[in-house]
């Protein structure tokens, strides 16, 4: 293995991704060769890692000679000859199967010994692997962007992945400093999976007419202390990008009404409303950083039973420190409880472990908690009473539980 990992790391795709896992291998200290289609997209991608070494130095955050180091360790190709001696390749192109499945077969026949790790979001890693010919060598490695700052890789086992070449995988991406999970081939791995209700819920909450889109970001920021409320999120990855990760989830799970997308949210990217990008999405942007809701609800009064109230008040005893109104109890906690009853739901059809479940959540998207190790302290009958209450509440029964006692939360 030591002797291996100094090899050149090779990653077919300069885009957005490869040029950060590039960025990240390198910076790490191990040669990295860039591969694209054509000399203007590798330069594109070797200016733009230029820049952000350079910014790196102006923030006092290496030196200019550690800078030139990494820059010097990569070196860049539109020949897919050069990845030959490359003990792991990344492949990071356009999330097409057709494309992708004849790249890797083209660079496995190029590189024999060399793991393929693809960065797929949403495309099957055994898939991808049976499809190429080279089932033992095809690993998932998912990063997260920017790669180079975001510390999470779901390592992705495809159903015939070598022990071998998870193991290689793995202690590759912690030799470059990020925090790994291990994630079965599953829809949305653990983090896209997971993280779904966090924005669908919200979205049902604006389609039930109970909240505007800053009442729900606000609530979840405060009492739950999540760092960016739903909406604004959503609005800074793209409406456009989050709705085709629901439907891609959605589908492959085979249509759960958990994760059904949103039809006010789709009608909003039909409009070409998707969020930063295009000046308006949940909230209209201007120069300034001003962002005023542009999803109009005249919210109605919330009316709950009693046993929902209970059930709110109880998981709010001991999911937050911070009170609030009624309204922003009834947010936070049917947002969360969404969230907790997914993580639930992926550990029962084994996606990964509890601990990975809570690790990925944490370090992909900034959950103050993991949503399993915050279950656990809450105490897993209130989450069964809070789904209960909510499911009753619902048509589509989406706030059924796995059954009680398959899910140990944590
Ligand atoms: N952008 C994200 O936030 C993100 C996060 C995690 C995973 N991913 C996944 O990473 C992959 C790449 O996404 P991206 O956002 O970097 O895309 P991108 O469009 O920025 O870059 C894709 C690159 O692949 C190149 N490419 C296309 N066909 C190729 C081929 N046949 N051979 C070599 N290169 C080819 C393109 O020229 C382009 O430079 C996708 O599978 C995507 O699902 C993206």
């Amino acid at each position: 293995m030591t002797n291996k990992v100094q090899n050149s790391i090779g990653v077919i795709g300069a885009g957005t991704m490869g040029a950060g896992i590039a960025q990240a291998a390198a910076g790490a200290g191990w040669p990295v060769i860039l591969f694209d289609i054509e000399q203007t997209l590798v330069d594109q991608a070797k200016d733009s890692i230029t820049k952000r070494f350079v910014r790196l130095v102006e923030k006092k955050r290496i030196s200019q000679e550690e800078a030139a180091h990494c820059q010097e360790r990569i070196t860049t190709t539109i020949s897919m000859d050069d990845l030959s001696d490359c003990d792991l390749i990344v492949e990071a192109i356009v999330e097409d199967f057709d494309i992708k499945t004849k790249v890797l077969t083209q660079v496995g026949s190029i590189a024999r010994d060399a793991i393929i790790a693809t960065n797929t979001s949403s495309l099957s890693v055994t898939d991808l692997g049976e499809a190429s010919g080279i089932a033992e060598r095809v690993v998932g490695m998912h990063f997260f962007n920017p790669a180079p700052i975001m510390p999470l890789v779901e390592i992705i086992r495809g159903e015939k992945s070598s022990e071998s070449a998870i193991q290689r995988a793995t202690l590759l991406a912690e030799a470059w400093g990020k925090t790994v999970v291990q994630v079965s081939d599953t829809p949305g791995f653990i983090v896209n999976r997971v993280a779904r209700p966090y924005y669908l819920e919200s979205w049902r909450i604006i389609e039930d007419g109970l909240a505007t889109v800053d009442q729900i970001d606000d609530a979840m920021q405060a009492l739950g202390e999540f760092k960016m409320g739903p909406f604004m999120l959503t609005d800074l990855i793209g409406q456009d990008i989050n709705v085709a990760t629901t439907r891609s989830v959605w589908q492959r799970l085979g249509n759960p009404s958990r994760l059904a997308p949103s039809a006010k949210q789709e009608s909003l990217v039909e409009r070409g409303n998707l969020g930063r990008k295009s000046g308006c999405g949940a909230y209209a942007h201007d120069d300034k950083d001003n962002n005023v809701p542009a999803v109009f609800v005249e919210p109605q009064e919330l009316e709950i039973s009693e046993n929902l109230t209970n059930a709110i008040n109880n998981f709010c005893l001991e999911a937050t420190c911070t009170s609030g109104s009624m309204l922003e109890k009834y947010i936070f906690a049917r947002v969360l409880g969404g969230i907790m009853n997914e993580a639930m739901w992926a550990t029962t059809e084994h996606v990964a472990s509890s601990e990975d479940i809570d690790t990925a959540m944490k370090m992909g998207t900034n959950y103050p908690q993991g949503p399993l190790e915050w279950a656990a302290k809450i105490g897993i009958e209130k989450i069964h009473c809070l789904l209960a209450a909510l499911n009753e509440t619902v048509a589509d029964d989406r706030f059924a539980a796995p059954p009680f006692g398959t899910v140990s939360a944590n």
